[in-house]
């Protein structure tokens, strides 16, 4: 998979491909990331990106010329998704996260400023993405937390892959508690069952743990579900 990024400040986003499982997947080869600065696009001699909003008002727009000279340059085999980080965009979900994981190349703009200029959403975008409803002054950390979360999904990411698809939001549940050594930390126990070395219990217990995290801490969650009487049973308890 391709990604290419499309920055003002290319240097938020470059220090974080070089750890962890970003760097891992890229020296893989199952990850190409490139980062770009719109201003190699601009063709005045202060490399101009932005200007006065037609109609006035405060803050200042991005030019559309440098982003759709970059865009034609970095689609070349024009199959790329175009995505627009935005506060506007639709809210990133994990199920978004794994769609997204199976494209081939996505382009990712990121804005600054007021905003872009709307005939660039209107004429290259083909998604817009929020990562939340706060309001960050740029696309860059948005485009990294895009770029980490379709990371670890890609096959090979994890060591161990089905983690990955078993952690919280891939089952629609929030995931449940975990623990390590030692059993015992000052009187702080680690739950028998977790000791027992019986997996079928085991297995029930961290499902019923999910199940009970997920009425308390993220109800909306359990909305899309359909449980069964038992397990109704454990959510009205939890709540
Ligand atoms: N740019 C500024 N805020 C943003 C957000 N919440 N999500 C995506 N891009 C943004």
């Amino acid at each position: 998979m391709k990604m290419d990024v499309l920055a003002l400040f290319p240097e938020i986003i470059a220090p974080a491909l070089q750890t962890g499982i970003l760097k891992r997947i890229q020296d893989d080869g199952g990850l190409s990331v490139n980062v770009y600065n719109l201003r190699d696009w601009t063709t005045d001699k202060h490399k101009t990106v932005d200007d006065y909003p037609y109609g006035g008002g405060a803050g200042m727009i991005l030019k559309p010329e440098p982003i759709f000279a970059a865009a034609e340059t970095l689609n070349a085999e024009s199959d790329a998704q175009f995505i627009f980080l935005t506060p506007q965009g639709i809210p990133l979900t994990q199920p978004m996260v794994e769609a997204l994981s199976l494209e081939t190349h996505l382009i990712l703009i990121c804005g600054r400023y007021k905003g872009v200029d709307e005939r660039v959403r209107e004429k290259i975008v083909t998604k817009e993405i929020s990562i939340g409803d706060y309001v960050l002054s740029g696309g860059e950390i948005a485009a990294l937390v895009i770029l980490d979360a379709i990371a670890r999904v890609l096959p090979g990411a994890l060591g161990d892959f089905e983690s990955a698809h078993e952690d919280s939001f891939s089952k629609d549940l929030l995931d449940h508690p975990h623990y390590t050594r030692p059993a015992d930390y000052e009187g702080l126990k680690v739950p028998e069952v977790l000791l027992s070395g019986h997996h079928d219990n085991i297995k029930k217990w961290r499902y019923v743990e999910a199940l009970k995290r997920t009425a308390q801490r993220r109800p909306d969650l359990l909305k899309e579900l359909e449980l069964t009487d038992e397990e109704l049973a454990i959510v009205n308890k939890a709540k």
